[in-house]
């Protein structure tokens, strides 16, 4: 039976966005019961044992997140929706945002009463004018109904929420250069410990949480955890670590596909299928070569590669996405799974100098080793696509990208992680590929129709 979608439920109904549509299917009535019968440790307790993990890239456990906080704290407590999203061809939140805020801003409260926090701060990516708009109204209509402001609904409690616009830059996505630039500074990361649960907006004990990741808040108190532990994954037994990937998911298609949408799915779909069947296959009638398989700074898989462990014939695109998957291929993680496809057309060296461009751009230059091995990686990649590459560029390139990030201990923030990994997974995957560029000495191939261009 094909899976009937729960988060993108509402999304194609005319005014989707409205008060009282949302009302009108049920919404805050979820918010309504658990504020009047269960108490915050109650809701913390059931959204912990969802096994929901948050959406935004790095995949933590949300409710023992909320653990964190400190007890009995005389608050303030803030709660801080990251709706930054500028991870390159993810847009899940924004559909969330544009056309069923209610759904998230329901997960909000929600989480409010939980964590018992009275203010919320909506942080939406600059570019997001009408998300920004559509959460903006969407908070204007829920203080009208006093379902915002003081006393709502008969508890005596207040709840608020702040929408504000980002400062337009990747960085400001990370947990603590978002904090960093909602309190009007440079979204530089902080270094941690503490962690923002402890001490974060304003110095006071903050949780931070993804658009998607609240949503799905809404559903598990409305539906219950039992319903959310039915969809997804459970725990691989050969991966200690991993806590399972349950519950539904927006997976966003771009690149070279023939639909690039956003669809829900229960988390662990393979990238075939994902491809192949909800993106309509690969433009142009041509065959994917590598793919991303969470974002940018998941790395790349290669298409063709046989996959270790895997059934006969199975290849890296075969891999489940779910937090468990992408890692048994090299790459960094799911991400925020956000599927981007590459062509058997396309130039990995032209692929690898744009995804260096963006790292190198976003960098915010707090720390040497990202500011400066984004930049090299940079200069390399972009002396081999003008055909003057060296033997030696590839090994230099593996290794910088190894020693730049917080896994080996060098940097504040996950950027320079995110930086490295698909430079090293292009290299380690296509060095077929990129030696022969070398040896060839010419332009790759979007250099040449730059050149031809007159631009290079
Ligand atoms: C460079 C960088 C950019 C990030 N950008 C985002 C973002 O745009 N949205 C987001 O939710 N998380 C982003 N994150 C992850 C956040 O730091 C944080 O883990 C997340 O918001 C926590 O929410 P969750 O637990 O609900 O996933 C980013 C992390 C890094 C290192
Ligand atoms: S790793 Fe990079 S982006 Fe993160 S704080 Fe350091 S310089 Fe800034």
């Amino acid at each position: 039976m094909p899976y009937e979608p729960v988060l993108l439920a509402r999304v194609n109904k005319p005014g989707s966005h409205a008060l009282d549509g949302y009302r009108a299917d049920g919404g805050y009535a979820t918010f309504e019961k658990a504020l009047k019968d269960l108490k915050p440790e109650a809701l913390t307790a059931q959204v912990k044992d969802s096994g929901l993990r948050g959406r935004g890239g790095a995949g933590f456990p949300t409710g023992l997140k909320w653990t964190f906080l400190p007890k009995d704290h005389p608050g303030p407590v803030y709660l801080c929706v990251n709706a930054d999203e500028s991870e390159p061809c993810t847009y899940n939140n924004r559909v969330l945002m544009e056309k069923d805020p209610h759904q998230v801003l329901e997960g909000v409260l929600l989480t409010c009463h939980a964590i018992k926090s009275q203010k919320a701060f909506f942080y939406i990516r600059y570019e997001y004018g009408d998300a920004f708009r559509a959460v903006q109204g969407a908070v204007d209509e829920l203080y009208a109904a006093k379902l915002l402001g003081p006393n709502v609904l008969g508890s005596g409690k207040t709840f608020d929420v702040v929408v504000h616009r980002g400062a337009g830059a990747y960085i400001c996505g990370e947990e603590t250069g978002l904090i960093e630039s909602l309190e009007g500074k440079r979204a530089w990361p902080r270094i941690k410990p503490p962690f923002p649960a402890v001490e974060g907006a304003f110095r006071k004990p903050t949780i931070v949480n993804n658009v998607e990741t609240l949503a799905c808040v809404t559903q598990i108190v409305k539906r219950g955890k039992e319903w959310f532990q039915s969809l997804g994954v459970p725990p691989d037994p050969k991966n200690p670590r991993d806590a399972g990937s349950y519950g539904p998911k927006l997976y966003t298609l771009a690149g070279h596909v023939n639909k690039p949408v956003c669809v829900e799915l229960p988390m662990g779909v393979t990238c075939r299928e994902l491809v192949e069947v909800h993106g309509g296959g690969v433009w142009k009638g041509r065959k994917a070569k590598a793919v991303n398989p969470g974002g940018l700074s998941m790395g790349y898989l290669d298409v063709d590669a046989p996959l270790k462990g895997g059934a006969d014939g199975q290849t890296e695109y075969d891999i489940p996405l779910d937090f468990n998957g992408p890692g048994r291929v090299g790459c960094l993680g799911l991400g925020t799974a956000a599927v981007t496809v590459i062509d058997d057309q396309t130039s990995m060296v032209d692929v690898l100098h744009n995804t260096c461009q963006f790292f190198a751009h976003e960098s915010c230059g707090q720390c040497t080793p990202c500011r400066e091995g984004t930049g090299w990686m940079l200069k390399i990649v972009d002396r081999m696509r003008r055909g003057q590459g060296r033997k030696e560029d590839l090994d230099i390139l593996v290794d910088v990208a190894d020693r730049i990030g917080i896994m080996p201990g060098t940097t504040i923030c996950g950027l320079a992680d995110g930086a490295g990994w698909p430079v090293k997974t292009a290299i380690r995957k296509f060095r077929a590929e990129f030696e022969a560029a070398i040896r060839s000495g010419e332009r790759s191939k979007y250099a040449k129709s730059l050149a031809m261009a007159g631009a290079h």
